[in-house]
């Protein structure tokens, strides 16, 4: 496989390690399904490069082997191998000054959020050349910086492939014996799931779910089913609920693309309502399901014939 992109960018004669083997930087490339890809599921180290010796070696391994253990996703290779291996690396680039960039992803699966039973890791070793006189004119002329607001990561709104957090709650979640994780907020309000929507029934039989923010992704899902209960004159209410407010509802289920709207009768091992998928909830199944059908329907021109 060649990269074309990298191809354009990369200095001719840059080698790369990927997954026991060192390969030119056009052809270096992980599979598509790899986790570090779709999930962010991978941790990373930056090692300096100084007369082409790593400074701080042991701290970054040792950093390294911590934040694979956090995560527990396994060490694919033993520090002593890797150290070979970056060495290797620098020999091959014939670096001087510049980085070692290692990363180590969960390995290429197909895509689920639960983290695979024995995985087997990928290991990726790049190195960059960086000229010591740019930083030292940075070094001799001081450099300014400027405040952001601290969104890591806030962003829940974005769709965006940082779903570590996502992953590890939904891993425990199975571990539990339970399908989806409900994510709980500072204020021990339900956000969402971790790959789904959070509606509730409540005691008095009003459907629940939260209201769009940068703390949750707007589901498609969810805003089809909303369209789908207005025109059945049913009202939804957009409001948080805490985790005591989901225990006490008559009913709960989540929503999304995977799955529509699925019933949940039990919330950290109490019964939700009778403990079986509530009346509410399955015409909430039927009026997503008709609605999502009839548009798709109309989409592909057929409209006419299905009603
Ligand atoms: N997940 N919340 C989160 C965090 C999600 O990842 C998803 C979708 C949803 C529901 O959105 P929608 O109704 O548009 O599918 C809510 C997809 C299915 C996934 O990651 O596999």
């Amino acid at each position: 496989m060649t990269i074309s992109h990298a191809k354009r960018r990369a200095p001719a004669g840059r080698i790369a390690y990927v997954d026991g083997r060192y390969l030119p930087h056009p052809h270096a490339a992980v599979h598509i399904e790899d986790r570090g890809l779709q999930f962010a599921d991978s941790v990373y180290e930056v090692f300096a490069v100084t007369g082409g010796a790593l400074l701080d070696e042991d701290a970054h391994l040792k950093r390294l082997a911590r934040s694979l253990g956090e995560l527990g996703i396994a060490q694919p290779l033993p520090p002593a191998a890797l150290s070979f291996v970056m060495r290797e690396v620098v020999r091959r680039n014939r670096l001087r000054d510049g980085l070692i960039y290692v990363q180590v992803t969960r390995g290429s699966y197909a895509r689920d959020h639960v983290v695979p039973k024995d995985a087997r890791g990928t290991v990726i070793v790049t190195a960059r050349r960086l000229d010591p006189a740019a930083i030292e004119a940075r070094r001799s002329s001081g450099v300014k910086v400027k405040t952001e607001p601290d969104i890591r990561w806030g962003r829940c709104d974005i769709k965006a492939t940082a779903l570590l957090p996502n992953v590890l709650a939904k891993t425990e979640a199975r571990r539990a014996g339970a399908y989806e994780a409900w994510l709980v907020d500072r204020d021990g309000k339900v956000t969402e799931g971790t790959s789904t929507n959070a509606w509730i029934v409540d005691s008095r039989g009003r459907v629940v779910t939260r209201v769009l923010s940068n703390n949750i992704l707007a589901g498609v899902t969810r805003s089809t089913l909303m369209r789908a209960a207005a025109a059945a004159g049913l009202t939804i209410e957009e409001r948080s609920f805490t985790v005591e407010d989901a225990r006490q509802a008559r009913e709960a289920f989540v929503t999304s693309a995977t799955g529509g709207v699925i019933p949940v009768v039990e919330i950290d091992g109490i019964r939700i309502g009778d403990g079986v998928p509530g009346s509410t909830t399955l015409r909430m199944h039927a009026l997503y399901r008709d609605l999502a059908q009839k548009e798709a329907r109309i989409s592909l021109g057929f409209a006419s014939q299905s009603g």
